[in-house]
């Protein structure tokens, strides 16, 4: 009876030890992007496009403003090689999940100085 109830204890335990286990490595899988993390990654990549994001290079692209989503997209694209660019493979290459992360929120927080044109 006694060592039946320990066994039982000991199941449970491991059973919510796992569960708790898995609950927060889903959630470092599903957390959004830290854009202050990615401020401070985004120092390499201010050179070509811009403190913010707002690129003054024309064969730059602006990242500011830009979707989140098709950040992250572009930079996996990078990295997988999906999308090939002699200079951004270089800096994709080595960038984590988190990092790509980060750096899409970052970027996408800006507010971007894209503009129309108003036909006076
Ligand atoms: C040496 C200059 C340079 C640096 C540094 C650089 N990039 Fe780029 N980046 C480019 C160029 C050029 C392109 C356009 C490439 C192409 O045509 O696919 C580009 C494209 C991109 C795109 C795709 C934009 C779009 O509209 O499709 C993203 C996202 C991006 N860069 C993010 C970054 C990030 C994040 C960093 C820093 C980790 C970085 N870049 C560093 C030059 C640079």
């Amino acid at each position: 009876m006694n060592k039946q109830s320990t066994t039982v204890s000991q199941r449970l335990a491991a059973v919510f030890f796992c569960a708790s286990v898995c609950v927060s490595f889903a959630g470092s899988v599903v957390a959004g992007g830290d854009p202050e993390a990615g401020k401070v990654a985004s120092a390499v990549c201010s050179a070509c496009h811009g403190a913010d994001g707002n690129s003054t290079i024309p064969t730059n692209p602006k990242l500011a403003g830009q979707y989140e989503s098709y950040l992250v997209h572009a930079l996996k694209a990078y990295r997988s090689g999906e999308r090939n660019n002699a200079i951004m493979s270089g800096f994709a290459a080595n960038l984590t999940d988190q990092q790509i992360a980060d750096l899409a929120a970052y970027f996408s927080s800006q507010e971007s100085n894209l503009q129309t044109v108003i036909p006076k």
